[in-house]
This record gives C-alpha cells, sequence and structure tokens, in this order.
C-alpha cells in the first residue's frame, strides 16, 4: 500500500478514546500521520498517547511561538493527503458548515484542499437534530464524505444512531478516500468556469458558469494521482491540491493555454463555459456615457474559435477528449448533435433549466453521452461524485482503447 499523509484531526466527544486505536491502524497501513485536537478533545483523551502514537507533536493551540515556528496550520493543511475529523462533534460540523476558524483545528478544516472524511458521535436527538442534518447536508454538498454514525448503545445513555464507526471501518473508508492511484504518470488538462471577453476597459461580457464543477474534476483527477492541469476563467475559488494553475480571462487566452498544454496531455477535459462571441474591437478605455449623448453603443461581436472543435480535429494519438453541454431544452437530443459535431470521445450534458443544481450549485445532474448516441443519465449529485463518476468512466475508455 502507497504510503500517504493523514491528519487526524479530533474534536471532543468520548469516541475520541478509539482515536489511539485509529492512528495504530493508519501507522500499520504504513501512512505518515499527524493529529490536532481541540482543547475540548484533550479531556477525552491524551495527546501524550496520540503523540507516541503517531511519532510527531501533537498541536492543540493557534497562537503558540513553539508550535507555529515548527509548521504553521497552514502548512499543517497543505501537508495533508487526507483530513480525517474522528470523533466530528456536532459542534465541529457546524463551526466546518459555517466557515468558522477560532482553533487550530477548525482552521486546519478550513485552511486544507485535502479530501475530508468526518466520523460523526454525538448523541441521537443532536444527531437527528434539522440544526445537525442541515450542517451535515450542506457539508456533504460540499464534497465532505460521512462514515457513520452507527446504531447502539451511547455513551449518554440512549440507544440509537450516534456511536463513531469503529476503527478499522475508518480506516478502510480512509483507504477507499485516498483511491486508487490510477491516473499516476497521466497528465490531464482541465478547463474550468466562465471566459470574460471585455467590451472596455471595465466592462465584459461573460456568462453564469461559477467553475465549480471543473474544479471538481480537476481536483478528483489530481487525488488519482494524474499530474493536472486547471485552465481557468476568472474565479475566486481556491485551486485544488495538487493542481497547477492557469489563470486566463478570455477565449482566445483560454485556447493558447489549452494548446499550449496539450502535446503531453492524455486527457482534455473541456468543463469550461467558452464564451462563443467576443466584442469585435473592445475599446481601451471606458465608453463614457457623457459621450455618447441620449444613445446607447453598439458592440459588434465576433465568433471566438472553438477550442473543442480545434482540439477534436486534430489527430488523437490516443488522447480522450471530453467537451460539456449547457442546454435549457431538450437537452440529450441536442447534446447528441453537439457530441456529433464537434467530434468528441465523450460529452457530459447538464439541464440548466433545473433549479435544483447546476450553476452555482454545489450540485449536478447530468448525461454522458457516447459517440453514437448512448447515453447514461446520473441522479442529482455533489460535483465531486459527478467528477468521480466521470473520471471512472474516462479510466474505462481509456483502458478499452489501450
Ligand atoms: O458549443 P458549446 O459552447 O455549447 O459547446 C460546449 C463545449 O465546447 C464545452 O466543452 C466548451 O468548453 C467547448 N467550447 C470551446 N470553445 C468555444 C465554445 C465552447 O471549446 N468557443
Amino acid at each position: 500500500m502507497e504510503r500517504r499523509r493523514v491528519l487526524v484531526a479530533v474534536s471532543g466527544g468520548i469516541a475520541a478514546y478509539k482515536v489511539p486505536e485509529l492512528i495504530r491502524c493508519l501507522v500499520r497501513a504504513g501512512h505518515t500521520v499527524r493529529c490536532v485536537v481541540t482543547d475540548a478533545a484533550s479531556h477525552f483523551v491524551s495527546p501524550l498517547v496520540l503523540q507516541a502514537l503517531c511519532g510527531s507533536p501533537v498541536r492543540s493551540q493557534l497562537f503558540d511561538a513553539s508550535e507555529e515556528s515548527e509548521i504553521d496550520h497552514v502548512a499543517l493543511a497543505d501537508w495533508a493527503d487526507i483530513v480525517v475529523l474522528a470523533p466530528a462533534t456536532a459542534n465541529t460540523l457546524a463551526r466546518l458548515a459555517n466557515g468558522l476558524a477560532d482553533d487550530l483545528v477548525s482552521t486546519t478544516l478550513l485552511a486544507t484542499r485535502a479530501p475530508l472524511l468526518a466520523a460523526p458521535a454525538m448523541n441521537v436527538n443532536m444527531w437527528r437534530h434539522p440544526a445537525t442534518r442541515e450542517n451535515v447536508g450542506r457539508l456533504r454538498d460540499r464534497g465532505v464524505r460521512f462514515i457513520g454514525p452507527e446504531s447502539g448503545a451511547l455513551a449518554c445513555g440512549w440507544e440509537g444512531e450516534g456511536r463513531m464507526s469503529e476503527p478499522e471501518t475508518i480506516a478502510a473508508e480512509i483507504e477507499l478516500c485516498l483511491g486508487p492511484r490510477s491516473l499516476t504518470s497521466t497528465r490531464v488538462v482541465v478547463t474550468a468556469g466562465g471566459t470574460r471577453e471585455p467590451i472596455d476597459s471595465v466592462r465584459a461580457l461573460t456568462n453564469r458558469s461559477s467553475g465549480k464543477m471543473g474544479f471538481a474534476i480537476a481536483a478528483e483527477a489530481a487525488r488519482r494521482g494524474a499530474e493536472t492541469v486547471l485552465v481557468a476563467g476568472p474565479s475566486a475559488l481556491s485551486t485544488p491540491q495538487s493542481v497547477r494553475r492557469v489563470d486566463v480571462e478570455t477565449a482566445l487566452e483560454m485556447r493558447e493555454a489549452v494548446l499550449a498544454e496539450m502535446p503531453t496531455a492524455s486527457v482534455l477535459v473541456m468543463a469550461a463555459a467558452v464564451a462563443d462571441f467576443r466584442p469585435s474591437k473592445p475599446a481601451t478605455t471606458k465608453i463614457r456615457k457623457e459621450d455618447l449623448g441620449d444613445s446607447a453603443p453598439v458592440i459588434e461581436l465576433v465568433r471566438n474559435p472553438d477550442i473543442l472543435a480545434e482540439i477534436c480535429a486534430q489527430p488523437r494519438d490516443g488522447r480522450i477528449v471530453v467537451g460539456f453541454a449547457a442546454e435549457d431544452r431538450d437537452v440529450l437530443e441536442t447534446a447528441r448533435r453537439k457530441l456529433a459535431r464537434k467530434g468528441c470521445d465523450l460529452l457530459v450534458a447538464n439541464d440548466v433549466s433545473r433549479t435544483d443544481g447546476g450553476f452555482d450549485s454545489d450540485r449536478n445532474a447530468v448525461i454522458f453521452v457516447r459517440p453514437g448516441g448512448e447515453a447514461e443519465e446520473l441522479p442529482l449529485l455533489a460535483k465531486a461524485e459527478v467528477a468521480a463518476r466521470l473520471w471512472d468512466l474516462i479510466e474505462k475508455l481509456r483502458g478499452s482503447s489501450a
């Protein structure tokens, strides 16, 4: 098994007594483990025990001169291949769901771009409380994975759902989350977000893409070990771990960046919403109303090059090219025609007229369309899950064409 870096974040619940066993399982499996604990957690499990088992200092304080000099919390968040929150208390989940960062554990959880696995443990009524349900739902939508809680006798005397999963079960789930390194020695280019086409020095034509789908696809490729380049239109999203990001603004810049990366790439996923048209002669300074009198400017548009079609027209040399289609009607038929027109190996179609997914949402409902028209419709899923299903399919296509 490959040696990976696992950061165990411990919040304050009685189930923290199982964490030493979890660390032992992880160390036995060959992983490097580090541990951060909340103040409350250190009442339930001795940091000295955790420290002895993982072989490196256990940290709990955000502001500690000696600790920070050794490794700051952002470095710790960046260090991890995966972060495991065990036990995940109702309070820690609520703080993460709301983006609070007021101690070392919450700050690390917010700062990391590594996948996060949470193993909740709490009283059954707390687990079932609408506030907790809502927080868990939000975290799931953001790609946090959950293991448990399991049913049984709870430390508080109640029976029901709320027991933290057993250490061996959590350790097995961590292996699943770390995933097969199935894309090592594969170079992947993913585009994401919308392009922005200048009208003048302050205005632009753009579209409603948030970039979340493309970022999730790049994150999943990197997680599977691919050398991943993300060519991104303007976006405030943070760059996924182990991904090289190339920021672009216009369709022409995106084309240039993609073409420069293509010669050594084995897979291209064009998830970006590239503007089809751009103002033919953007003004270099701001168009002022006072200079126009009562009239409005007439903006002439020209077609942008179709990056996807251009790449599909080149010799493929075993490369897989995936396109996207955001449609608001006749989704499947339009997608089939688009795939035939562009000539890609797979088209991911989504219905942007739905209100429960798509633009700016953390979820998406997509249809995978293959040349010949074969289609696989997926249910509404977190974008991270859609990304995982997409790479499963791409890997299958690569396997069958090898
Ligand atoms: O033609 P349409 O814009 O609907 O096609 C969408 C697909 O084509 C997406 O994969 C998008 O990234 C790509 N595309 C492109 N260059 C364009 C327009 C779209 O590569 N100018």
